[in-house]
């Protein structure tokens, strides 16, 4: 088990070496798409990191909202509770967009990339839309194994600024606010928010998974940090 070393005292620590190990064909299905996705990313994208963090966090801020809307519409047709799922499935597709308002700052999207952002989010809206209905279970472990890829990929952009490959500039205005960072933030510190939030969507979502498989969850969610509670700057 690896902690991350941390720069501020309110970025919460992240557990590196969570991993849920596949149970039954849903999970090997979903690790194995995660893989083949994670494949494509490597190789589109190499070491473009702020490119692959934009194009990345338009993908991941669908699975939130559409779970969130079928759980809604599953609680309106069974009259029952949702047990605070919806708010938590909605707060994470925010917070995802979040991150991609944050790397528009640090990265500007190449047309092509916003013609493969088109296709893309046709493609994966309908495909998700069509798995959480069919499964949520294993919807919910694509997410979990996504996060744990996003948890990777963010620490190896760490290591992209710590070896000076990649200039460790000032974090965006936007970043400061909705993390409630210092001034002085770095684009460091705001990829170690980002990696905690994304530590925290891995554990929520292989969670409901195993709630959904009927299993007791195999490990503690990792802390959120601090959001702004409202996400819009002043003028
Ligand atoms: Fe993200
Ligand atoms: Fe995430």
């Amino acid at each position: 088990m690896t902690i991350a070393h941390q720069t501020a005292p309110r970025i919460p620590e992240v557990d590196l070496g969570v991993h849920h190990k596949a149970r039954g064909f849903g999970d090997r299905l979903a690790y194995g798409f995660t893989k083949t996705l994670r494949f494509c990313a490597d190789t589109f994208f190499a070491r473009r990191y702020g490119h692959r963090a934009i194009v990345l966090e338009t993908v991941a801020a669908v699975p939130g909202m559409v779970g969130a809307t079928l759980t809604h519409l599953r609680c309106l047709r069974n009259m029952c509770d949702d047990q605070g799922w919806i708010r938590t499935l909605m707060e994470e597709a925010e917070n995802e967009r979040m991150h991609l308002m944050t790397f528009i700052e640090v990265a500007k999207p190449t047309l092509f990339e916003r013609c493969v952002i088109l296709g893309v989010q046709w493609v994966f809206y309908l495909a998700f839309f069509t798995l959480y209905l069919v499964s949520a279970r294993t919807a919910h472990r694509v997410v979990g194994y996504f996060e744990e890829e996003a948890v990777i990929s963010y620490t190896h952009f760490l290591a992209e600024l710590d070896e000076g490959r990649t200039a460790n500039g000032a974090a965006p205005a936007i970043a400061r606010h909705y993390w409630k960072l210092p001034d002085d933030a770095t684009l460091r510190d705001v990829v170690l928010v980002v990696r905690a939030d994304e530590a925290h969507h891995r554990d929520v979502n292989h969670g409901f998974a195993d709630v959904l498989a009927g299993r007791p969850t195999a490990v503690a969610t990792a802390p959120y940090p601090t959001h702004a509670d409202d996400i819009r700057m002043a003028a």
